[in-house]
């Protein structure tokens, strides 16, 4: 029997997550560098929310009984925290009520900002005084909130010049520890209070998409405030538990973006609408993105789409049966979410079901007729899909997807996951949110989708054009030439040359260093003590094969010169424009 200890089993990626590495992060950041650039262009900035966030937030915002929130969400528990808001709530109620005169809260004290100042009628030293109190609600005694708040005290005795200021320490009392801390210490109370000050835990979510934690950052900085639309863009990966397949993933990215603001703003104009999907046909076809289709709905205001749902139902109640089982449940859940299903079996019955655009209302219909319109206008083609009702629950009117075909010359290369992207209005989710009411549109572009699309439609030229990533590959001969090479990789990095450049070492054989060098960089430069003494180098490009000696002082302009990378980060440009 082997005494050898089994090889322990090689961690892997969980499921659904991937890695992604050069050069295919060289895409990556070059497709975001075109987004970024492009919704300048329109006058976005950008946002970065937090990747988890209040469950409710996503219930709320996204719908219960959608897919995302009910199957899909990565929640759990947080532990317990503390809830400063109900101590202070508790403590006001049972002793300040009454006794105190006035209160304010963060107000500064020297370097520290005391959470509140009260003023009472009391009793010091047998007088009848008015004393400050100087109070903090803390989750339990540490020594360095009790040093904070006596020096807050002396710094205020020292500004203010009055005598009766106190401080007070106010703590749960199942959190403290010691016994002793009601008494008196450095001239601080210690007060506890019991109750219960802690919420049990707190229940969080790995984003499943950006919309929701958009608009709650909206109304938690009060950014309607200003009156301006608001433009924010954003770049993150989300995260859903879907069954991972080709072109979709647990751990995913979207480009997205968001444009809302009060009504006063223009947000609800069907301008916005059309200068959003204006703005992607331009981001796609810029990219070098062939065959995209842009499909287009209205979903009426939220009064057709309840008006809509119950026609939808009562048209589905005596058809239910035939459909599938997923269909079925879906009937009863959520009628719309039907609609987009692609369940082959239940197609022509799906199809012969009430269009939305029957029920909607005249301003809806206007809108919509708008935005063709515009879109018209500006040339931007795309096609009417009565069933396209998305599987969010905030869209309100216009909803859109951009497509691309799985087969053919234009392949997406996505599979069965032909949307690109999608998005639509959300007019009410704001108020969803317990927010003001702002109207607003946006999109979330798959990032994933967008690169595997990129690459399916890639020509084997490009993609050697991108394996050639270096102008140069230093090759010194000898390991005591290493030095040397180092050094002459330094300055062809970072001096007036400014080349990519890949350094290799000196106890290769120059058969491997060739190898190795073709691989990576369009020429190879040679570091021998010949070279090093003469000055003269031995350059040799691959492309062309050429093979010649080079003065050091020529040795950039040479490497310029034969080199087939554009000197030029933007180079992926030219990738794209070729396309
Ligand atoms: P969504 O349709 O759920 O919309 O997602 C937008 C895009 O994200 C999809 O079209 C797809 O390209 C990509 N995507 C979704 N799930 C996955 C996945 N599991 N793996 C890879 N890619 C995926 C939203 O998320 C809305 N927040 C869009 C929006 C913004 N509506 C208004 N504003």
């Amino acid at each position: 029997m082997s005494t050898q200890p089994k090889p322990s089993a090689t961690l892997k990626a969980v499921r659904g997550t991937r890695d992604l590495l050069p050069p295919e992060t060289a895409l990556w950041n070059r497709v975001e560098s075109i987004a970024r650039s492009v919704f300048a262009r329109y006058g976005f900035g950008e946002i970065r929310t937090p990747i988890f966030e209040d469950t409710q937030l996503f219930a709320r915002g996204v719908g219960e009984e959608t897919d995302i929130v009910s199957k899909e969400m990565y929640t759990w528990d947080d532990r317990d925290r503390f809830d400063e808001r109900r101590l202070r709530e508790r403590w006001l109620e049972m002793y300040a009520r009454d006794e105190y005169i006035g209160s304010r809260s963060n107000v500064k004290a020297g370097s520290a900002e005391i959470d509140l100042v009260a003023e009472r009628r009391g009793v010091f030293e047998g007088q009848d005084v008015l004393i400050t109190e100087l109070v903090e609600f803390k989750p339990e005694v540490r020594q360095f909130d009790v040093d904070r708040l006596t020096a807050a005290v002396n710094h205020f005795k020292a500004s203010t010049g009055k005598e009766h200021i106190l401080g007070k320490l106010v703590v749960p009392e199942k959190r403290n520890t010691a016994s002793s801390v009601k008494e008196l210490q450095h001239g601080i109370f210690i007060e506890q209070l019991t109750g219960e000050f802690f919420l049990q835990s707190q229940r969080i979510t790995l984003r499943p998409e950006n919309t929701a934690g958009v608009v709650r950052a909206y109304i938690e900085h009060n950014l309607g405030d200003s009156g301006q639309l608001q433009k924010l863009f954003y770049i993150g990966p989300q995260f859903r538990r879907e069954r991972p397949q080709r072109g979709r993933y647990r751990q995913f990215w979207q480009i997205g973006a968001e444009v809302l603001g009060p009504v006063s703003s223009g947000s609800e104009s069907p301008l916005r609408d059309a200068e959003v999907l204006e703005m992607l046909a331009s981001f796609l076809d810029e990219l070098g993105i062939k065959g995209w289709r842009l499909e287009l709905n209205s979903v009426g205001s939220a009064e057709d789409r309840k008006r809509y749902v119950d026609i939808l139902r009562q048209a589905l109640a005596p058809i239910k049966h035939q459909l599938c089982l997923d269909n079925q449940r879906r009937a009863d859940t959520n009628p719309l979410r039907v609609l987009d299903s692609k369940e082959a079996a239940d197609q022509a019955l799906i199809d012969a079901l009430p269009k939305i655009a029957d029920y909607l209302d005249e301003s809806s219909r206007q809108h919509f007729a708008q935005v063709c319109a515009a879109l018209d206008a500006c040339g931007v083609a795309y096609t009417v899909n009565p069933r396209l009702v998305r599987g969010l629950d905030y869209y309100t009117r216009t909803t859109f997807e951009f497509t691309v075909p799985s087969s053919g010359d234009a392949a997406s290369g996505l599979g069965t996951q032909n949307a690109l992207l999608g998005g639509g209005r959300y007019d009410g989710l704001s108020e969803m949110l317990g927010g003001p009411k702002a109207p607003g549109i946006g999109f979330a572009i798959g990032e994933d989708r967008l690169i595997l699309t990129l690459q399916a439609q890639a020509s084997a030229d490009s993609a050697k054009y991108v394996s050639y990533l270096m102008h140069a590959y230093i090759a010194p001969i000898g390991a005591h030439n290493n030095a040397a090479a180092l050094a002459l990789a330094q300055e062809l990095r970072n001096g007036e040359s400014r080349f990519r450049v890949e350094v290799g070492d000196g106890s290769f054989r120059l058969k491997k260093s060739f190898e190795m060098a073709s691989k990576v960089a369009s020429t190879i430069v040679i570091v021998g003590d010949d070279e090093l003494t003469s000055n003269n180098f031995t350059v040799k490009t691959f492309l062309t094969g050429n093979q010649t000696k080079i003065n050091k002082t020529e040795l950039a302009a040479y490497i310029r010169n034969q080199s087939s990378v554009p000197n030029d980060p933007e180079w992926a440009q030219d990738f794209f424009k070729s396309q």
